[in-house]
């Protein structure tokens, strides 16, 4: 009778698993390969203390409060993009959840320190899903930097969680041309900080005159 010690077994276990590893791992390499041919992934950022406490309201219009008949200060904003997947696949249904801070700087979050007012008409997050193309677009105002630490002002970005059926991506999305854009850690952590960073466009005729579009597309591995 063939008899094992525990050394043995442990290491053909270990053997087995290694195999088992090893055809999981070749065969998600080549997937990954194939697929980072057509797409990158948006790159990661921290979630960041302001996430909302309370349940984000399902609004395109940030730029109003229900019940409050004033508007948001600010440059409008016509924020939108796809999400898509490395294969560039449009994710639908994706849930995109957005936060950030007013035009002055300043989060609606009760951990916020900022002395800068908060803004009556502007509440700053909402929930939104994804169409059938992947599509989603909100209105809002441009956020301003604001300071986060003695030695650290955070250029302007807005807060994104994106949530599909396989990945969850948390990220920020930046503005170019900002002067704290260069001297920012988070950002700068990023390993394609130029997928994060967007243009400001005038707006085209479809949209509020004197509004500009934003558009931010986000790539997660799967969708
Ligand atoms: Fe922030």
């Amino acid at each position: 009778m063939a008899t094992y010690s525990v050394s043995d077994l442990g290491r053909r276990d270990i053997l087995l698993m290694a195999a088992i590893a090893a055809s999981f791992g070749l065969s998600g390499l080549a997937t990954t390969a194939r697929a980072e041919a057509s797409l990158r992934r948006t790159p990661g950022q921290i979630l960041g203390p302001f996430y909302p406490l309370s349940e984000m309201p399902q609004t395109t219009d940030l730029t109003r409060v229900p019940g409050r008949s004033g508007r948001a200060e600010g440059q409008v904003l016509n924020v939108m993009g796809k999400v898509l997947n490395l294969s560039g696949e449009p994710v639908r249904n994706a849930k995109v959840e957005v936060w950030q801070a007013n035009s002055r700087g300043r989060y609606t979050h009760p951990s916020d320190t900022n002395p800068a007012p908060l803004d009556p008409n502007f509440d700053g997050s909402a929930v939104l899903d994804t169409d059938a193309e992947g599509r989603y677009r909100f209105t809002t105002i441009k956020p301003a930097a604001y300071p986060a630490g003695p030695n650290l002002i955070r250029p302007a970005h807005i807060h994104f969680q994106v949530t599909g059926k396989n990945d969850r991506l948390v990220t920020q999305m930046y503005f170019d041309g900002d002067p704290y854009n260069s001297t920012d850690p988070f950002l700068n952590s990023a390993g394609a900080k130029q997928l994060l960073i967007t243009n400001a466009l005038d707006a085209t005729p479809d949209l509020e005159a004197g509004s500009k579009l934003v558009i931010f597309d986000i790539v997660l591995y799967k969708g």
